[in-house]
């Protein structure tokens, strides 16, 4: 698989088999992605990698706090601007429009919606998960750097035949994350990513997200 193989292949998956990813692929996979760059070379990225009786736990966690909506629960940061403009808004609207159509979840279900939403708290079935901090000391460029990393380690993954989903969402509940995995003081939840392979039969998998046309976020200068 080269390169814009990898690229074309990877997209977010959300329902995922109950077959284990061998532990070795993914270190390795974790291991590489490593090789992404980060200005200066600061390499900000902090990784807690989960299978098993820590996913398990991870998972009762947060199940258990969102249950009694505990109030000790904090996003770490605000995942999107108050009052998305155009042409993002709609991009993100119609990304769950879509994602509700194919799941065959009406707008009005709010209960359906919710019932969807909550399954990014059971890692949409996967049997493995990332978990990605960063040192809260770090600014805006250390972030982007982890956007290196964390594409670099999806297109990894996928050539080794593994499928994945980053989830910000996470990040509303770091305190049931960080009961488990117990992270280093100072360090900020960024995001986890469910990890596995692909059910082909879920219909949520069918979901092929739109990306705006070259001209609306390229602008080219002086090449004729
Ligand atoms: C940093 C990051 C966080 C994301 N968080 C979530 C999430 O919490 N839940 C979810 O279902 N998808 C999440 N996504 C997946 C995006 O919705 C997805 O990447 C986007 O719609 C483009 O679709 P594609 O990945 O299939 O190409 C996240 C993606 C990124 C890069």
């Amino acid at each position: 698989m080269n390169v814009t193989e990898a690229v074309l292949h990877r997209r977010s998956v959300r329902a995922f088999l109950d077959q284990p990813v061998a532990p070795e692929l993914l270190r390795e996979a974790i291991e590489l992605a490593a090789r992404a760059p980060s200005g200066g070379n600061v390499q900000p990225w902090k990784i807690h990698a989960v299978a098993g009786d820590a996913l398990a736990r991870i998972r009762a966690s947060v199940a258990e706090r969102i249950q009694r909506a505990d109030p000790d629960e904090r996003p770490e940061y605000a995942i999107y601007p108050d009052k998305l403009w155009e042409p993002h808004r709609t991009e993100r609207f119609e990304l769950g429009e879509a994602m509700y159509a194919l799941l065959d979840v009406p707008r009005e279900d709010r209960a359906g919606r919710m019932r969807q939403f909550a399954r990014n708290f059971e890692f949409f079935g996967a049997p493995a998960a990332v978990f990605c901090y960063i040192d809260r000391r770090m600014g805006p460029p250390q972030w982007s750097d982890l956007g290196m990393y964390l594409q670099t380690l999806m297109l990894l993954l996928r050539e080794r035949g593994i499928d994945s989903c980053a989830q910000e969402c996470w990040s509303v509940y770091p305190r049931a994350v960080a009961s488990v995995l117990e992270p280093d003081d100072g360090l900020m939840l960024f995001c986890g990513m469910s990890i596995g392979y692909a059910d082909p039969d879920a219909p949520v998998n069918r979901l092929r997200a739109h990306r705006l046309p070259l001209s609306e976020f390229a602008a080219f200068h002086g090449f004729d």
